[in-house]
């Protein structure tokens, strides 16, 4: 059913750069979409890569940061995308400036969750935040807003020392600003089942994570890593690929959770 009043805000987060966030944002938003629901992606990421990988082009005004300023409203910042039931709120560059200017006022924590929380949310069953890759202030302001964080975690050594770090700081956020906040589900992203690495780093997080990690790996595959250069989620791309397969299963966990 379109336009449940629950709609779930998730914040899609790990300090660690490069680590999937940003094409687990674009390929799960769109994997959601297509189960007939609403989704809107906001792109919290001064790099601006959801944006760019969801087709468009960085926004001058009516973005990511006139909607959090307060100066424009949802509506006025909401685009579509190609693929139906899957919106976005352009983020920006300058939006690095944003988070400097936050830095010295008051309440700079409730920015995100301020904006959202006087917008109409009835008509998106998912708002999908991604974040950039650093526990700044933009990043808080996403955990501030959210009922429920999604870390990727890319199968790699080190993945899961940095974890245990922004597992303490939700802790901090729920105790301190956020109290509805939950890790909602851990993802291991760039797996590659042949890779002793891979399989050593899925035991570790199992045995960390338990129920938290999604049965569902995203592999390491080329199409994934190609797709936003055309604007697209990889199911437009290539709908056949195993990059696509692992996000739409990922999707029905999801929407299952
Ligand atoms: N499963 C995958 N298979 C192959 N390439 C991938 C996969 N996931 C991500 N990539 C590629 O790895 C790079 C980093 O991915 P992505 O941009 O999603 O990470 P990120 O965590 O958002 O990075 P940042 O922290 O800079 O925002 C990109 O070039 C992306 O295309
Ligand atoms: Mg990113």
């Amino acid at each position: 059913m379109k336009g449940d009043p629950m709609t779930k805000i998730l914040a899609v987060a790990n300090q660690k750069g490069g680590v999937g966030k940003t094409t687990t944002v674009i390929n799960l938003g769109a994997s959601i979409a297509v189960h007939d629901k609403e989704v809107l992606v906001i792109d919290l990421d001064p790099q601006a890569n959801a944006t760019s990988g969801l087709g468009s082009t960085e926004a001058d005004s009516c973005g990511i940061h006139s909607f959090i300023s307060g100066e424009n409203s949802l509506e006025e910042c909401v685009v579509s995308t190609e693929i139906e039931g899957l919106s976005l709120i352009r983020g920006a560059r300058h939006l690095a400036g944003t988070e400097i200017e936050l830095a010295s006022q008051d309440e700079r924590e409730f920015f995100l969750a301020e904006a959202l929380s006087t917008s109409d949310l009835s008509n998106y069953d998912y708002v999908l935040i991604d974040c950039p890759p650093s526990l700044g202030l933009l990043t808080i302001n996403a955990l501030v807003a959210a009922d429920g964080v999604l870390l990727t975690v890319q199968s790699e050594y080190y993945a899961l020392e940095g974890l245990s770090h922004l597992i303490e700081t939700i802790k901090r956020i729920k105790a301190h600003w956020n109290k509805r906040l939950k890790i909602f589900g851990v993802v291991l992203t760039m797996y590659d089942k042949r890779l002793k690495l891979s399989r050593e780093v899925e035991e570790e997080a199992d045995k960390f994570l338990g129920k938290a990690l999604f049965s569902t790996r995203i592999p390491r595959n080329v199409r994934l890593s190609e797709a936003p250069s055309h604007g697209k989620p990889v199911i437009l791309y290539d709908a056949y690929s195993s990059g696509a397969k692992s996000y739409m299963s990922l999707a029905r966990e999801v929407l299952s959770r």
